[in-house]
């Protein structure tokens, strides 16, 4: 008997293993509630008195080496674990810092503002929430003007003085309002109109209008700012002026640029034209000049204003505008590798 309980304390000490899976059999068999320990305890009442001594210390010894087995052997499993983590090695190159991704509305914003900022631009940024003189009033649309309908507006209802605005002109109003010509500035930013969501609208989306002001300033400079934009932004250089209305411009146009009739996108994307409206403008509106204190004898300007979705969807084909605010990530992914 004596010399089974030497017998299983030498297999207890060979035993060796780095799978957690054997560990726990190896102390089912030996230390479990139906293990061989338990038996071998049973069996003491048996043992001669004589024996009883020397049989209890082996059986203990064991117990003990058992148990010690169990332990060293996890110990050993967690601290391999540990190693290859990373306190392991600090010479490791770390983990791959997930940098995601600009958003393409903030890559196209970007870029206008840069091509923008070559010529002397400054970028100025105003309120969302407007009070109506700036989005409309100041802009040569007093109240009960027919044109404020052109922009379905977002009213607080509690003060109808308060709404979104609905395009950044507002923003253009301000800055007149508080720096002396020459102005050169473009205007970025998120506006908000009362419109269906669709694929092609929705009730938000982002403009940057531009504004330039000085002595002697004439369509001319406006048809060469426009043609330099249209060439660096889209690397097009034929474009066209449409006559338009704006109330805070006159004369106002639509521009179009001759985007070409090469591919079956060309041809979808101009509904077989070639042509593509891109933005409105024209010069600013003397009342303008004048709700903002600057003096119409004396000074002339010209401004502008685009979509930034519009020229997001045109350069990057996204087929439906309500894909930039749905934050899918298979989406936004894809803008990855673009700065
Ligand atoms: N504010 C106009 C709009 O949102 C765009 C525009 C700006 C037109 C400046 C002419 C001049 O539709």
């Amino acid at each position: 008997m004596l010399d089974k309980v030497k017998e299983l304390i030498g297999e207890v000490n060979a035993f060796n293993t780095t799978s957690k899976e054997e560990i726990e059999t190896f102390r089912i068999k030996y230390l479990g509630s139906k293990g061989i320990l338990k038996d071998l305890f049973a069996e003491f009442k048996n043992v001669p008195n004589d024996q009883k001594k020397e049989f209890g210390q082996t059986i203990n010894l064991l117990k003990n080496s058992a148990e010690e087995k169990v332990s060293t052997l996890k110990e050993a499993i967690e601290n391999a674990v540990e190693e290859k983590g990373v306190y392991g090695d600090l010479t490791r190159p770390s983990e791959p810092i997930n940098l995601g991704s600009r958003h393409p509305i903030s890559l196209v914003k970007n870029q206008i503002i840069e091509v923008f900022n070559r010529i002397g631009f400054t970028v100025s940024e105003g309120p969302e929430i407007e009070d109506d003189w700036h989005n409309f009033t100041a802009l040569n649309l007093p109240e009960y003007h027919p044109a404020r309908d052109m922009q379905d507006t977002f009213f607080i209802e509690k003060n109808p003085d308060t709404l979104l605005r609905t395009h950044t002109s507002s923003v253009q109003v301000r800055y007149m309002e508080n720096n002396e010509p020459p102005i050169r500035t473009i205007s970025p930013g998120r506006v908000f109109r009362n419109e269906d969501i669709s694929a092609r609208a929705h009730c938000i989306f982002h403009q940057v209008e531009g504004l330039y002001i000085d002595t002697d300033v004439s369509f001319a400079d406006l048809k060469q700012t426009l043609l330099y934009f249209t060439k660096e932004m889209f690397g097009k250089s034929k474009i066209r002026l449409r006559p338009s209305y704006f109330p805070f411009t006159e004369p106002s146009a639509e521009v179009d640029i001759y985007w070409g009739l090469e591919t079956e996108t060309d041809y979808r994307i101009t509904k077989g034209t070639g042509w593509l409206e891109i933005m409105g403008c024209g010069m600013v509106d003397p009342n303008v000049l004048k709700n903002c204190n600057i003096d119409p004898t004396k000074y002339s300007g010209y401004a502008f204003g685009m979509g930034i979705e519009r020229i997001a969807m045109l350069l990057y084909q996204i087929p439906d505008i309500r894909m930039f605010y749905e934050n899918d990530k298979r989406f936004l992914e894809q803008f990855k590798s673009v700065i």
